[in-house]
């Protein structure tokens, strides 16, 4: 279990994850939730004396390698740096051996730094205490630093440490590295250099240590050891009661893929820079290098500014846990790179990006921080290589964005195989790479979702309008004539509820492709009045001019499922007409998809329940489009049919039960998607935490409880507390003035940083001011002062 309300001092209250309880059966948790990183990398929590189970995991985000044909493309283990080979009296240490007392492993969120201290007494009556301290700079993007202490509380003992970057990892067997080069220069700086095997990425890492007894700098001679990948050195010294030993490891990491070097075939150049700036570091020594780290994660913090004032303490950790992670695992510094579905933090999805990104994740970037929302949107920019490719092969126009995606000319990454058929005892087909398009419309609405929040002109002229229009010509290549009813129709799909395949006109993808093609008619025509020399430069790269009248055809002819009698829109056209089964025990399962315990996914295909929101996401997404009876009408519906099995349905679900005015089940759903990754289940994050619900935790406080929406270009707030909630406060760009908006009882107050006259609708009512504005609660839109 974990303790998420743990006091180490007064103003680290809501800032600490802690564990405090050992057990080598649930490593995982912890190595993921606790992970850490700064968007260049991300490094698992592996602890530093090794034990069976544990995943010890470095990545490099956008390093990705194919290992052979029969495997897709992932991002590759890279060499560990955090093992530490430690021996007391000649026999290893090991928390499974002796005892230990006062165990902790805490991750400080708001300082980004991974901590871990306990007393260990071995058997025959040494005690030592020890504390490890870690952090992956924010800083330095290249640099990771590391700390153990060891004080002698009783006896003498002869202490031994081995360390250094060890490449033997891979990928659950995959080996993604050759051998590669290794050295260690003055008995000091460890230098291995790998190759990936397919991609030739290569991986530059060095590592040097320094000591310290009781204080005063101490000089020890290692013993320098070099093994198949792997580069190490041992120190050895005599610690005796009272003694305090300091062992400081400070690590850099750079590829051939990062920005600096791109271009540069000149691996000596990487090597040598890359060498300097460990020997800087080194100089520099862990506690500045920690200052630095902390200064710059102030930063973050002081830029995305959210408190919540809630009856529960969890709930802004739950929060700061979230923005944590987002900040951990997104590639702010180089937009050739998404997010992956589990962001850098384990081997789950193979750090893959799907819609997660521009559904679930991109919101909070779009209102918190522009910059990176363009910079993931320009990343599907330059994916329209391998969306174009994708369609190509497809016998489709325009671009099918891949359903997985890696490198951005990679195209469709998807495996084909996955968990086991329980009736068969075959690998299951992974068919969403094949059939789950929704991708495509997703990437056009989050352009257009971006363009409408910020107004940026300038990305829109760039790579906006390309990426709507072109969708659009996939979409209009993929509608499938239906003689019989005179209509198009999308068959043979995968909607977001990933329990139904291969179905026909899921709901939500065709209402989606639609708004995408009827987007880009409102373009195509926009330009081509008001832009004529982008309208040409765009139709002779995507043929516009032809393009548009089949747009036009086409487009009231789609056929978009309507209410039937009881006010419910089919989600496709079988779902209605399927069996109805009791979903209680699944409902209050303890570990997600405990229903294929019961049934394989044919036999599921076949019943009326759901992976996660597929309607209730597109009541999200196109919320003026249906009636507020008809939302509530299929939110009963699908609710009780949904077991949200995937982590990206609870905070869906959380955010429309607060539009039908019920804060205790939004608030109830927030909680519970707050614990797919903190919370009880000791095995829910051991592939990685789960970047979409995290993004689906910020959702929840600012489109939920806030209720910010963008509806046709305009800014709308909503707020609705939950009851346990005093008061909320976030920051929030649109149309590029940052506004601190904070809603308690009493009621809203909004500051602009920027002199522009702001305009917003508040509970539907048209509001406008410049600098300050302050709304009584119940008056909606009048303002007070
Ligand atoms: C969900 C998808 C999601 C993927 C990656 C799947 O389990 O059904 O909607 O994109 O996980 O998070």
């Amino acid at each position: 279990m974990l303790n998420y309300s743990k006091r180490v001092s007064d103003d680290l209250m809501q800032w600490v994850v802690a564990e405090e309880q050992f057990s080598t059966l649930t490593l995982g948790k912890c190595e993921a939730i606790m992970s850490l990183g700064n968007g260049y990398m991300g490094l698992r929590s592996a602890t530093e004396e090794p034990y069976i189970g544990e995943k010890r995991n470095l990545f490099v985000n956008g390093t990705f390698n194919k290992f052979d044909e029969e495997e897709v493309t992932e991002l590759p283990n890279a060499a560990d740096l955090t093992r530490l080979d430690l021996r007391i009296d000649g026999e290893r240490f090991s928390l499974e051996k002796g005892s230990f007392t006062g165990y902790s492993r805490m991750l400080n969120i708001r300082d980004a730094e991974l901590t871990r201290s306990f007393d260990w007494e071995s058997k025959d009556g040494k005690k030592l205490r020890f504390t490890f301290r870690r952090f992956v700079s924010l800083h330095h993007k290249h640099a990771i630093g590391m700390r153990m202490e060891v004080t002698l509380l009783q006896g003498d003992v002869r202490l031994s440490v081995g360390s250094g970057i060890d490449g033997q990892m891979n990928n659950s067997g995959s080996q993604h590295f050759h051998e590669g080069e290794k050295r260690i220069y003055d008995k000091t700086y460890l230098e291995l250099l790998q190759q990936t095997t397919e991609s030739k990425v290569t991986f530059v890492l060095h590592a040097a240590h320094s000591h310290k007894l009781n204080g005063a700098e101490l000089n020890l001679a290692p013993r320098m050891e070099i093994e198949r990948r792997q580069v190490a050195v041992k120190y050895e010294l005599d610690l005796c009661e009272g003694d305090t030993y300091t062992f400081d490891k400070l690590a850099t990491v750079y590829t051939s893929r990062d920005l600096e070097f791109s271009g540069e075939s000149d691996l000596s150049t990487i090597r040598s820079h890359a060498l300097e700036q460990l020997k800087a570091l080194h100089d520099q020594g862990f506690d500045e290098m920690l200052s630095e780290h902390q200064k710059a994660w102030a930063e973050v913090w002081r830029d995305y500014d959210i408190t919540l004032k809630s009856k529960n303490e969890f709930d802004l950790l739950a929060v700061r846990f979230a923005v944590y992670h987002l900040v951990v695992m997104t590639p702010a510094h180089d937009r050739r790179m998404g997010i992956g579905a589990k962001g850098l933090s384990g081997e789950g999805y193979k750090g893959h990006s799907f819609w997660d990104t521009e559904i679930f994740i991109l919101p909070f970037y779009i209102y918190s921080n522009p910059r990176i929302a363009r910079s993931l949107l320009e990343y599907r920019y330059l994916g329209l290589e391998g969306a174009r490719r994708k369609a190509k092969e497809n016998g489709f126009e325009g671009a099918m964005y891949p359903w997985e995606a890696a490198w951005p000319s990679d195209g469709e990454v998807t495996p084909v195989w996955g968990a086991v058929d329980i009736v068969t005892g075959e690998q299951t087909k992974i068919w969403s790479g094949f059939i789950e398009q929704h991708i495509s419309s997703d990437i056009a609405y989050a352009v257009w979702h971006y363009f409408k929040a910020t107004g940026d002109q300038e990305y829109m002229d760039r790579y906006g309008y390309e990426i709507i229009l072109d969708t659009a010509k996939f979409w209009a290549s993929r509608l499938e004539w239906d003689e019989e009813h005179g209509r198009y129709h999308i068959n043979e799909v995968i909607g977001p509820d990933e329990y139904k395949e291969h179905v026909d006109n899921n709901a939500f993808t065709n209402y989606m492709a639609h708004f995408n093609i009827s987007l880009a008619i409102q373009y195509c025509d926009e330009l081509k009045e008001k832009r004529p020399e982008l309208f040409a430069e765009l139709n002779s790269k995507l043929g516009l001019e032809a393009a548009r009248p089949v747009w036009e055809e086409k487009l009231g002819l789609i056929y978009l499922p309507q209410p039937n009698e009881q006010n419910i829109i089919p989600q496709d056209d079988t779902y209605l007409q399927k069996q109805i089964i009791d979903l209680t025990p699944y409902k209050n399962q303890s570990k997600v998809g405990s229903l294929f315990d019961d049934y394989n996914l044919d036999q599921v295909n076949n019943l009326q329940v759901s992976k996660q929101a597929d309607i209730m996401m597109l009541f999200l997404l196109l919320e003026d489009r249906f009636q507020p009876e008809v939302k509530r009408a299929n939110y009963n519906y699908y609710e009780e049919k949904t077991l949200h099995d995937s982590s990206l349905s609870l905070s869906t679900h959380s955010i429309l039960a607060n539009d039908f005015g019920d804060e205790a089940l939004a608030y109830d759903l927030f909680r519970r998607a707050a614990e797919i990754d903190l919370g009880p289940n000791m095995h829910s994050s051991d592939a990685g935490i789960h970047s979409a619900s995290l993004g689906g935790i910020w959702e929840c406080l600012v489109m939920g409880f806030a209720g910010v929406r963008m509806l046709g270009g305009e800014l709308h707030l909503n707020p609705r507390l939950p009851q346990a909630w005093e008061e909320l406060s976030f920051p929030l760009y649109w149309q590029g003035s940052r506004l601190q908006i904070r809603i308690d009882r009493s009621g809203i107050r909004i500051k602009s940083s920027s002199a522009d006259v702001i305009r917003l609708k508040v509970a539907g009512k048209p509001v406008s001011f410049e600098g300050e504005l302050e709304l009584p609660q119940t008056s909606g839109a009048q303002p007070i002062s």
